[in-house]
């Protein structure tokens, strides 16, 4: 009988397969060194990366900037936790507030700890700003949502998949189709107790799903209008992967455009990032509000041994620096310009 000789890439699928969980089916490449816009397999095959691993390396793979910026840190101070201050955290929370235009910055590292770090603290705004009776905020989500796997996540999920046998659930948020205003009033207007409602701008896992051009504008007039927190999960669409630097941007296709008519940013209450924050190398995410908001979180409440350490603050600023740098601000669409 003819044995298959066994190649590279076999015996690091054959590794992973008995050894770890199956918790993914991925393509069977093995990659072992990316720049830019491109990776190499184990055989030396080269690859564009369309994917950019799920939205986390816009700057593109290894940008030299950020891996400067990441080993500098690294041979300088890695972690404090946030018993102590560290020298690089509050230079970050400036800049990063002055881009993206906001009061404070809470700063965790998945993105799913920056959705249920959201989650809490429109729930805790509910509870001592809007007077919303203890244990009945409600959250208003989307049907084919995705924004991350941890158990109060998924439990509002629509994904039968992603949710069978994980449960008991965590209640307390409310379903309505994506890209229906009309469900989204009579959803405000039903219940006073509705604290926020948390959005992708453009769904990911639903199959790039975009919305009417409406439909994030009109949401964001809904929530203003029945005292409801605007919450868009710009994980996956934020930091330049959709041609601006949030996809709440404006709808202009170019630099005159935005110059001759203001794109219409639409200023979400909470704005949650993560993924290229990082350009890639390192887990960060983060969430932006202003004071009014933040200040509802007090010492104890929320945190994280990670979150807002010297390396991840060394190395999200110099992301969005790079990205700041190509030209992208709240405000205006740019055209790509890679490295
Ligand atoms: C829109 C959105 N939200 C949240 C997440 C969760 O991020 P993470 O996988 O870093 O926890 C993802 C990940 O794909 C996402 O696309």
């Amino acid at each position: 009988m003819e044995t298959k000789q066994q190649t590279s890439q076999d015996y690091y699928l054959d590794l992973e397969s008995r050894h770890g969980a199956h918790d993914y089916h991925p393509l069977p490449v093995v990659l072992a060194k990316g720049k830019g816009v491109y990776l190499w397999d184990v055989d030396g095959k080269k690859y564009y990366d369309f994917l950019s691993a799920y939205s986390a390396v816009n700057q593109g793979h290894c940008h030299p900037d950020i891996i400067a910026a990441m080993k500098e840190q690294a041979e300088t101070l890695t972690l404090t936790s946030r018993a102590f201050h560290n020298n690089k955290l509050g230079e970050y929370m400036k800049f990063v507030t002055a881009y993206f235009g906001f009061e404070r910055l809470l700063s965790m590292n998945t993105g799913a700890e920056g959705v249920e770090t959201a989650i809490k603290i429109s729930r805790k705004w509910g509870y001592l700003k809007k007077g919303v009776p203890e244990n009945q905020a409600q959250i208003v989500v989307c049907n084919n949502n995705f924004h991350g796997r941890t158990t109060t996540i998924i439990s509002f999920s629509t994904d039968p998949d992603t949710k069978a046998h994980f449960g008991p659930h965590t209640n307390g948020f409310t379903h309505i189709p994506y890209d229906d205003l009309e469900a989204l009033k009579q959803t405000l207007e039903s219940n006073p107790n509705i604290v926020g409602f948390l959005v992708e701008p453009i769904q990911g896992e639903a199959g790039v799903y975009t919305p009417g051009k409406d439909f994030i504008s009109g949401a964001r007039a809904l929530c203003s209008q029945y005292n409801v927190l605007l919450i868009t999960d710009e994980i996956q669409t934020g930091i330049g992967r959709t041609g601006s630097l949030l996809a709440v941007c404006g709808d202009c296709t170019c630099e005159d455009a935005c110059e001759q008519q203001p794109a219409t940013y639409i200023r979400p209450d909470i704005l949650i990032l993560g993924k290229a924050l990082s350009g890639g190398t390192y887990p960060v995410s983060g969430v932006l509000c202003d004071s009014e908001i933040m200040d509802v979180i007090q010492p104890g409440q929320h945190g994280s041994t990670f979150g807002g350490n010297p390396m991840a603050a060394a190395v999200a600023t110099k992301a969005l620096e790079v990205i700041k740098g190509w030209g992208f601000t709240p405000k205006c669409k740019t055209s790509w310009r890679g490295f």
